[in-house]
Protein backbone atom coordinates (compact mmCIF):
# COMPACT_ATOMS: atom_id res chain seq x y z
CA UNK A 1 0.00 0.00 0.00
CA UNK A 2 2.72 2.47 1.35
CA UNK A 3 5.42 1.38 -1.23
CA UNK A 4 2.56 1.94 -4.07
CA UNK A 5 1.89 5.53 -2.85
CA UNK A 6 5.23 6.51 -3.14
CA UNK A 7 5.63 5.01 -6.91
CA UNK A 8 2.48 7.88 -7.79
CA UNK A 9 4.14 10.27 -5.57
CA UNK A 10 7.56 10.23 -7.62
CA UNK A 11 5.62 9.74 -11.15
CA UNK A 12 4.05 13.11 -9.85
CA UNK A 13 7.31 14.22 -9.31
CA UNK A 14 8.60 12.89 -12.91
CA UNK A 15 6.06 14.59 -14.17
CA UNK A 16 5.99 18.29 -13.03
CA UNK A 17 10.15 17.67 -14.39
CA UNK A 18 8.70 16.57 -17.53
CA UNK A 19 6.85 19.43 -17.80
CA UNK A 20 9.23 21.63 -17.51
CA UNK A 21 11.35 20.16 -19.86
CA UNK A 22 9.28 19.78 -22.87
CA UNK A 23 7.41 23.46 -22.82
CA UNK A 24 10.98 24.73 -22.94
CA UNK A 25 10.56 22.98 -26.88
CA UNK A 26 7.23 25.04 -27.97
CA UNK A 27 5.66 22.48 -30.05
CA UNK A 28 2.32 22.71 -29.78
CA UNK A 29 1.49 19.09 -29.65
CA UNK A 30 4.26 18.90 -26.57
CA UNK A 31 1.87 21.51 -24.90
CA UNK A 32 -1.40 19.74 -25.03
CA UNK A 33 0.27 16.49 -24.66
CA UNK A 34 1.80 17.43 -21.62
CA UNK A 35 -1.03 19.44 -19.88
CA UNK A 36 -3.33 16.60 -20.21
CA UNK A 37 -0.50 14.04 -18.53
CA UNK A 38 0.16 16.71 -15.89
CA UNK A 39 -3.29 17.44 -14.96
CA UNK A 40 -3.91 13.55 -14.90
CA UNK A 41 -0.76 13.22 -13.07
CA UNK A 42 -1.96 16.28 -10.83
CA UNK A 43 -5.28 15.04 -9.66
CA UNK A 44 -4.05 11.70 -8.95
CA UNK A 45 -0.79 13.01 -7.25
CA UNK A 46 -3.44 15.80 -5.26
CA UNK A 47 -5.10 12.34 -4.13
CA UNK A 48 -2.60 10.34 -3.08
CA UNK A 49 -0.76 13.07 -1.57
CA UNK A 50 -3.49 13.05 0.73
CA UNK A 51 -3.33 9.64 1.08
CA UNK A 52 0.43 9.94 2.32
CA UNK A 53 -0.66 12.68 4.77
CA UNK A 54 -3.73 11.32 6.21
CA UNK A 55 -3.01 9.76 9.86
CA UNK A 56 -4.84 6.27 10.73
CA UNK A 57 -6.14 6.05 13.57
CA UNK A 58 -7.77 2.66 14.84
CA UNK A 59 -11.49 2.90 16.16
CA UNK A 60 -12.20 0.26 18.11
CA UNK A 61 -15.66 -0.39 18.50
CA UNK A 62 -15.94 1.30 15.64
CA UNK A 63 -19.43 -0.14 13.75
CA UNK A 64 -20.58 1.00 17.65
CA UNK A 65 -22.44 4.55 17.68
CA UNK A 66 -20.26 6.92 18.84
CA UNK A 67 -17.12 5.18 16.80
CA UNK A 68 -19.13 5.52 13.64
CA UNK A 69 -20.22 9.09 14.42
CA UNK A 70 -16.65 10.03 14.95
CA UNK A 71 -15.26 8.31 11.90
CA UNK A 72 -18.00 10.11 9.63
CA UNK A 73 -16.32 12.98 11.66
CA UNK A 74 -12.82 12.31 10.86
CA UNK A 75 -13.48 11.78 7.10
CA UNK A 76 -14.86 15.18 6.87
CA UNK A 77 -12.08 16.60 9.11
CA UNK A 78 -9.93 15.59 6.59
CA UNK A 79 -6.69 14.87 8.44
CA UNK A 80 -7.68 11.15 9.57
CA UNK A 81 -8.09 7.72 7.86
CA UNK A 82 -10.45 5.85 10.17
CA UNK A 83 -9.34 2.11 10.77
CA UNK A 84 -12.27 0.13 12.26
CA UNK A 85 -12.19 -3.31 14.53
CA UNK A 86 -15.47 -4.61 16.11
CA UNK A 87 -16.68 -7.95 16.89
CA UNK A 88 -20.40 -7.02 16.05
CA UNK A 89 -21.65 -7.83 20.06
CA UNK A 90 -23.62 -4.92 19.78
CA UNK A 91 -23.67 -3.10 16.42
CA UNK A 92 -24.26 -4.35 12.78
CA UNK A 93 -22.16 -4.38 9.85
CA UNK A 94 -24.89 -2.45 7.80
CA UNK A 95 -23.49 0.62 10.07
CA UNK A 96 -20.73 -0.04 7.89
CA UNK A 97 -22.58 0.98 4.57
CA UNK A 98 -23.85 3.41 6.10
CA UNK A 99 -20.63 5.52 6.76
CA UNK A 100 -19.62 4.51 3.36
CA UNK A 101 -22.18 5.61 2.12
CA UNK A 102 -22.97 8.97 4.32
CA UNK A 103 -18.70 9.70 3.72
CA UNK A 104 -18.56 8.83 0.26
CA UNK A 105 -15.07 7.04 1.22
CA UNK A 106 -14.19 2.97 1.19
CA UNK A 107 -13.29 2.28 4.42
CA UNK A 108 -11.49 -0.69 6.20
CA UNK A 109 -13.26 -2.68 8.63
CA UNK A 110 -11.58 -5.85 10.48
CA UNK A 111 -13.83 -7.85 12.45
CA UNK A 112 -12.48 -9.10 15.78
CA UNK A 113 -12.60 -9.04 19.07
CA UNK A 114 -10.43 -6.32 21.45
CA UNK A 115 -9.49 -9.29 24.16
CA UNK A 116 -7.33 -11.17 21.36
CA UNK A 117 -4.00 -10.19 20.97
CA UNK A 118 -3.69 -11.97 17.44
CA UNK A 119 -6.68 -9.67 15.94
CA UNK A 120 -4.06 -6.39 16.74
CA UNK A 121 -1.10 -8.41 14.92
CA UNK A 122 -3.11 -7.76 11.17
CA UNK A 123 -4.36 -4.65 11.84
CA UNK A 124 -0.98 -3.26 12.76
CA UNK A 125 0.73 -5.60 10.00
CA UNK A 126 -1.40 -4.29 7.37
CA UNK A 127 -1.32 -0.32 8.27
CA UNK A 128 0.45 2.11 9.58
CA UNK A 129 -1.69 3.31 12.97
CA UNK A 130 -0.74 6.68 14.39
CA UNK A 131 -3.58 6.33 17.38
CA UNK A 132 -6.11 4.28 18.63
CA UNK A 133 -9.41 5.84 19.91
CA UNK A 134 -10.58 2.63 22.51
CA UNK A 135 -14.33 2.69 22.03
CA UNK A 136 -15.10 -1.07 22.03
CA UNK A 137 -16.68 -2.09 25.08
CA UNK A 138 -20.01 -3.14 27.20
CA UNK A 139 -22.25 -0.54 28.56
CA UNK A 140 -25.12 -1.60 30.26
CA UNK A 141 -25.35 -0.84 33.69
CA UNK A 142 -28.16 -3.16 34.47
CA UNK A 143 -26.31 -6.31 32.29
CA UNK A 144 -23.05 -5.56 34.40
CA UNK A 145 -24.98 -6.14 37.23
CA UNK A 146 -26.46 -9.44 36.12
CA UNK A 147 -22.91 -10.20 34.43
CA UNK A 148 -20.44 -8.23 36.22
CA UNK A 149 -17.02 -10.52 34.81
CA UNK A 150 -17.91 -9.82 31.19
CA UNK A 151 -17.52 -6.27 32.06
CA UNK A 152 -14.46 -6.87 33.49
CA UNK A 153 -13.07 -8.85 30.69
CA UNK A 154 -14.08 -7.18 28.03
CA UNK A 155 -13.90 -3.42 29.72
CA UNK A 156 -10.60 -4.24 31.48
CA UNK A 157 -9.03 -7.61 29.76
CA UNK A 158 -9.68 -5.69 26.01
CA UNK A 159 -7.64 -2.70 27.16
CA UNK A 160 -5.28 -4.37 28.73
CA UNK A 161 -4.50 -6.76 25.39
CA UNK A 162 -4.47 -3.27 23.49
CA UNK A 163 -2.22 -1.57 25.18
CA UNK A 164 0.76 -4.59 24.85
CA UNK A 165 0.15 -4.61 21.32
CA UNK A 166 0.37 -0.42 21.23
CA UNK A 167 3.11 -0.64 22.98
CA UNK A 168 4.73 -3.87 20.91
CA UNK A 169 4.32 -1.52 17.91
CA UNK A 170 5.41 1.95 18.95
CA UNK A 171 1.87 3.25 19.00
CA UNK A 172 2.18 6.13 21.33
CA UNK A 173 -1.31 8.00 21.43
CA UNK A 174 -4.53 7.12 22.81
CA UNK A 175 -8.12 8.48 23.30
CA UNK A 176 -9.61 5.95 25.94
CA UNK A 177 -13.65 6.21 25.66
CA UNK A 178 -14.68 6.42 29.97
CA UNK A 179 -17.85 7.50 31.59
CA UNK A 180 -19.74 9.92 33.97
CA UNK A 181 -20.29 6.44 35.55
CA UNK A 182 -16.96 6.43 37.06
CA UNK A 183 -18.48 9.01 39.30
CA UNK A 184 -20.88 7.27 40.72
CA UNK A 185 -23.38 9.40 43.10
CA UNK A 186 -21.29 12.07 42.52
CA UNK A 187 -19.48 13.29 45.76
CA UNK A 188 -20.36 17.10 44.82
CA UNK A 189 -22.47 18.73 42.08
CA UNK A 190 -22.00 19.94 38.98
CA UNK A 191 -19.31 17.28 38.46
CA UNK A 192 -15.57 17.97 38.50
CA UNK A 193 -12.99 16.49 36.81
CA UNK A 194 -11.59 16.39 40.34
CA UNK A 195 -14.49 14.94 41.78
CA UNK A 196 -13.91 11.78 43.84
CA UNK A 197 -14.57 8.73 41.49
CA UNK A 198 -16.83 6.35 43.61
CA UNK A 199 -18.53 3.71 40.76
CA UNK A 200 -21.97 2.40 41.92
CA UNK A 201 -22.32 -0.55 39.40
CA UNK A 202 -19.47 -2.99 37.45
CA UNK A 203 -19.74 -1.02 34.65
CA UNK A 204 -18.76 2.34 35.89
CA UNK A 205 -15.98 0.23 37.98
CA UNK A 206 -14.72 -1.92 35.04
CA UNK A 207 -14.26 2.13 33.28
CA UNK A 208 -12.68 3.71 36.13
CA UNK A 209 -10.29 0.56 36.20
CA UNK A 210 -9.41 0.33 32.58
CA UNK A 211 -8.46 4.05 33.63
CA UNK A 212 -6.16 3.31 36.16
CA UNK A 213 -4.81 0.52 33.84
CA UNK A 214 -4.02 3.36 31.31
CA UNK A 215 -2.50 5.25 33.58
CA UNK A 216 -0.17 3.28 35.50
CA UNK A 217 0.96 1.57 31.61
CA UNK A 218 2.20 5.26 30.95
CA UNK A 219 4.28 5.78 33.59
CA UNK A 220 6.65 2.94 32.03
CA UNK A 221 6.65 4.50 28.84
CA UNK A 222 7.43 7.91 29.03
CA UNK A 223 6.98 8.70 25.33
CA UNK A 224 3.15 7.54 25.82
CA UNK A 225 0.12 10.22 25.63
CA UNK A 226 -2.85 9.73 26.34
CA UNK A 227 -6.45 11.32 26.83
CA UNK A 228 -9.17 9.61 28.94
CA UNK A 229 -12.71 11.28 27.43
CA UNK A 230 -15.42 10.58 30.40
CA UNK A 231 -18.69 11.16 28.50
CA UNK A 232 -21.64 12.35 29.84
CA UNK A 233 -25.13 10.87 27.73
CA UNK A 234 -24.68 11.36 23.69
CA UNK A 235 -28.05 12.09 22.04
CA UNK A 236 -28.92 12.38 18.44
CA UNK A 237 -27.35 11.18 15.15
CA UNK A 238 -25.17 12.19 12.15
CA UNK A 239 -26.49 14.99 10.00
CA UNK A 240 -27.27 13.31 7.62
CA UNK A 241 -29.94 11.39 9.75
CA UNK A 242 -27.84 8.18 9.71
CA UNK A 243 -25.95 6.49 12.22
CA UNK A 244 -28.45 6.37 15.14
CA UNK A 245 -27.51 4.79 17.87
CA UNK A 246 -29.08 1.14 16.84
CA UNK A 247 -27.63 -1.65 19.55
CA UNK A 248 -28.24 -5.46 19.04
CA UNK A 249 -29.47 -5.12 23.24
CA UNK A 250 -32.78 -5.14 23.81
CA UNK A 251 -32.41 -1.78 26.11
CA UNK A 252 -30.44 0.76 24.75
CA UNK A 253 -29.94 4.46 25.46
CA UNK A 254 -33.00 7.10 26.34
CA UNK A 255 -32.16 8.02 22.75
CA UNK A 256 -32.54 5.19 20.98
CA UNK A 257 -35.30 3.99 23.31
CA UNK A 258 -37.53 7.24 22.52
CA UNK A 259 -36.35 6.04 18.50
CA UNK A 260 -37.82 2.90 18.82
CA UNK A 261 -40.74 4.18 20.50
CA UNK A 262 -41.61 7.36 18.03
CA UNK A 263 -40.81 4.38 14.81
CA UNK A 264 -43.51 1.77 16.81
CA UNK A 265 -40.59 -1.09 17.15
CA UNK A 266 -41.89 -0.14 20.68
CA UNK A 267 -44.90 0.19 22.16
CA UNK A 268 -43.73 2.82 24.82
CA UNK A 269 -40.62 4.42 26.73
CA UNK A 270 -40.04 3.17 30.16
CA UNK A 271 -39.24 5.68 32.70
CA UNK A 272 -37.38 3.80 35.65
CA UNK A 273 -38.35 5.67 38.76
CA UNK A 274 -40.39 9.17 39.21
CA UNK A 275 -39.99 9.33 42.72
CA UNK A 276 -36.36 10.89 43.21
CA UNK A 277 -35.84 13.87 44.79
CA UNK A 278 -35.55 15.90 41.69
CA UNK A 279 -37.65 18.93 40.22
CA UNK A 280 -40.08 16.28 38.88
CA UNK A 281 -38.89 12.91 40.27
CA UNK A 282 -36.71 11.66 37.26
CA UNK A 283 -33.29 11.57 37.34
CA UNK A 284 -30.80 14.19 35.94
CA UNK A 285 -28.37 13.60 33.29
CA UNK A 286 -26.20 15.80 31.07
CA UNK A 287 -26.93 15.49 27.30
CA UNK A 288 -24.22 15.97 24.70
CA UNK A 289 -25.28 16.09 21.19
CA UNK A 290 -22.93 13.22 19.32
CA UNK A 291 -21.79 15.84 16.72
CA UNK A 292 -20.00 17.42 19.41
CA UNK A 293 -18.79 14.67 21.15
CA UNK A 294 -17.47 13.25 18.08
CA UNK A 295 -15.68 16.49 17.27
CA UNK A 296 -13.85 15.87 21.36
CA UNK A 297 -12.37 12.70 19.70
CA UNK A 298 -10.58 14.80 16.87
CA UNK A 299 -9.69 18.06 19.21
CA UNK A 300 -7.79 15.08 21.84
CA UNK A 301 -5.58 13.78 18.74
CA UNK A 302 -4.42 17.22 17.82
CA UNK A 303 -3.65 18.17 21.32
CA UNK A 304 -1.72 14.84 20.59
CA UNK A 305 0.11 16.24 17.54
CA UNK A 306 0.89 19.64 19.49
CA UNK A 307 2.10 18.89 22.79
CA UNK A 308 3.95 15.16 23.42
CA UNK A 309 3.56 14.26 26.39
CA UNK A 310 -0.20 14.66 26.67
CA UNK A 311 -1.80 13.08 29.74
CA UNK A 312 -4.90 13.86 30.43
CA UNK A 313 -8.60 13.67 31.37
CA UNK A 314 -11.56 15.43 30.79
CA UNK A 315 -15.35 15.66 31.10
CA UNK A 316 -17.67 15.63 27.75
CA UNK A 317 -20.83 17.13 28.39
CA UNK A 318 -22.62 20.32 28.41
CA UNK A 319 -23.02 21.55 31.68
CA UNK A 320 -26.68 21.66 31.54
CA UNK A 321 -28.36 18.70 33.68
CA UNK A 322 -31.80 17.72 32.21
CA UNK A 323 -34.33 15.32 34.16
CA UNK A 324 -35.90 12.49 31.76
CA UNK A 325 -39.11 13.42 31.18
CA UNK A 326 -37.29 17.06 30.18
CA UNK A 327 -35.64 15.07 27.69
CA UNK A 328 -38.65 13.39 26.25
CA UNK A 329 -40.93 16.57 26.01
CA UNK A 330 -37.69 18.01 24.21
CA UNK A 331 -37.85 14.55 22.23
CA UNK A 332 -41.70 14.59 21.41
CA UNK A 333 -40.96 18.35 20.01
CA UNK A 334 -38.17 18.15 18.16
CA UNK A 335 -39.33 15.58 16.54
CA UNK A 336 -43.53 16.35 16.86
CA UNK A 337 -44.60 12.58 18.23
CA UNK A 338 -46.37 12.00 21.33
CA UNK A 339 -44.26 8.83 23.03
CA UNK A 340 -46.61 7.05 25.38
CA UNK A 341 -44.78 6.72 28.78
CA UNK A 342 -44.67 4.05 31.10
CA UNK A 343 -43.55 4.21 34.71
CA UNK A 344 -41.61 1.36 36.61
CA UNK A 345 -39.88 1.12 39.86
CA UNK A 346 -36.27 2.58 40.19
CA UNK A 347 -33.75 0.51 38.44
CA UNK A 348 -30.72 -1.02 40.27
CA UNK A 349 -27.50 1.15 39.86
CA UNK A 350 -28.89 3.78 38.55
CA UNK A 351 -27.52 7.73 39.71
CA UNK A 352 -29.60 10.29 40.58
CA UNK A 353 -27.61 13.32 39.13
CA UNK A 354 -25.39 13.68 37.19
CA UNK A 355 -24.19 16.76 35.15
CA UNK A 356 -20.91 18.23 34.49
CA UNK A 357 -19.84 22.31 35.68
CA UNK A 358 -20.54 24.53 32.54
CA UNK A 359 -17.75 23.97 30.48
CA UNK A 360 -16.72 26.38 27.19
CA UNK A 361 -15.61 23.75 25.18
CA UNK A 362 -19.00 22.09 24.24
N1 LIG B 1 -23.46 5.78 24.74
C1 LIG B 1 -23.28 6.20 25.98
O1 LIG B 1 -24.23 6.64 26.63
C2 LIG B 1 -21.91 6.16 26.62
C3 LIG B 1 -21.66 6.97 27.73
C4 LIG B 1 -20.41 6.91 28.33
C5 LIG B 1 -19.42 6.09 27.80
N2 LIG B 1 -19.69 5.32 26.73
C6 LIG B 1 -18.64 4.42 26.22
O2 LIG B 1 -18.38 4.73 24.87
C7 LIG B 1 -18.03 3.54 24.16
C8 LIG B 1 -18.89 3.43 22.93
O3 LIG B 1 -20.25 3.46 23.29
P1 LIG B 1 -21.44 3.37 22.25
O4 LIG B 1 -22.58 4.11 22.82
O5 LIG B 1 -20.97 3.71 20.90
O6 LIG B 1 -21.80 1.84 22.37
P2 LIG B 1 -22.01 0.75 21.23
O7 LIG B 1 -22.45 -0.49 21.92
O8 LIG B 1 -22.84 1.30 20.15
O9 LIG B 1 -20.52 0.57 20.70
C9 LIG B 1 -19.58 -0.28 21.33
C10 LIG B 1 -19.07 -1.21 20.25
O10 LIG B 1 -18.10 -2.09 20.84
C11 LIG B 1 -18.29 -3.36 20.24
N3 LIG B 1 -17.73 -4.36 21.14
C12 LIG B 1 -18.21 -4.81 22.32
N4 LIG B 1 -17.41 -5.74 22.82
C13 LIG B 1 -16.40 -5.91 21.93
C14 LIG B 1 -15.26 -6.76 21.89
N5 LIG B 1 -14.99 -7.63 22.87
N6 LIG B 1 -14.43 -6.67 20.82
C15 LIG B 1 -14.69 -5.80 19.82
N7 LIG B 1 -15.76 -4.99 19.81
C16 LIG B 1 -16.60 -5.04 20.86
C17 LIG B 1 -19.78 -3.50 20.04
O11 LIG B 1 -20.12 -4.46 19.05
C18 LIG B 1 -20.17 -2.09 19.64
O12 LIG B 1 -20.16 -1.94 18.24
C19 LIG B 1 -18.22 2.39 25.13
O13 LIG B 1 -16.96 2.03 25.63
C20 LIG B 1 -19.09 2.96 26.23
O14 LIG B 1 -18.83 2.37 27.47
C21 LIG B 1 -20.92 5.34 26.11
Amino acid sequence: MCSKNLHFWDTYYLSIKNVKTLTEGNTDFFKFKVSQSFQKYYSRSKKNLRLMTLKKVLLTGGTGYIASNTAARMIENGAYEPILLDNLHNSYQSTLNQLENVTKNKISFYKGDVCEEKVYDTVFKEHDIHAVIHLAGLKSVDESLEDPLSYYQVNVGGTVALLKKMKENDIKNLVFSSSAAVYGQPKELPIKVTTPCDPVNPYGQSKLMAEKVIQDFSKSWPGFNYSILRYFNPYGCHNSGKLKSNPKSPVGNIYSELERVASGEKEHFTIYGNDYPTRDGTCVRDYIHISDLSQKHLDALEKMKKISGTREIRNIGTGKGVTVLEFVKMFEESEKVNIKQFIENRRRGDVVESYLESCNYV
